[in-house]
């Protein structure tokens, strides 16, 4: 995950506590194991519920929970970032 955080990071000027916006609890991030992302487009649906039909329903999901402000050009690009792996 640390370097998709990175990557937003750069394209949207996001940081790891825009990310994670729980002060108090940063000790919990370090122990948070996120899936692996290789192959991804391939494996829809997606999170533990497949609560998200398609890469789109997953980075509108994490714009609008935290409130990342991503323009809808930064989606489509993480869309295509994320397709690619
Ligand atoms: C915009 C930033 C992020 C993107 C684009 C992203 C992308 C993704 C994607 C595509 C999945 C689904 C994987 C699958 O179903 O195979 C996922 C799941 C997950 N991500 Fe992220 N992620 C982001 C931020 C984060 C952060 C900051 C954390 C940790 C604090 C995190 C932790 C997780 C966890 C634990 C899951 C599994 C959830 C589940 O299965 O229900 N993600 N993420």
């Amino acid at each position: 995950m640390g370097f998709l955080v990175a990557v937003l990071s750069v394209s949207a000027q996001a940081s790891l506590p825009d990310l994670f916006p729980f002060p108090n609890e940063s000790a919990l991030l370090q122990k948070v194991k996120g899936p692996v992302l290789r192959g991804l487009a391939g494996r829809a649906p997606y999170f533990h519920n497949g609560s998200a039909l398609t890469l789109n329903d997953v980075v509108k999901f994490y714009n609008q929970r935290f409130n990342l402000g991503l323009t809808n050009q930064n989606q489509q690009d993480l869309v295509g970032f994320l397709s690619s792996l």
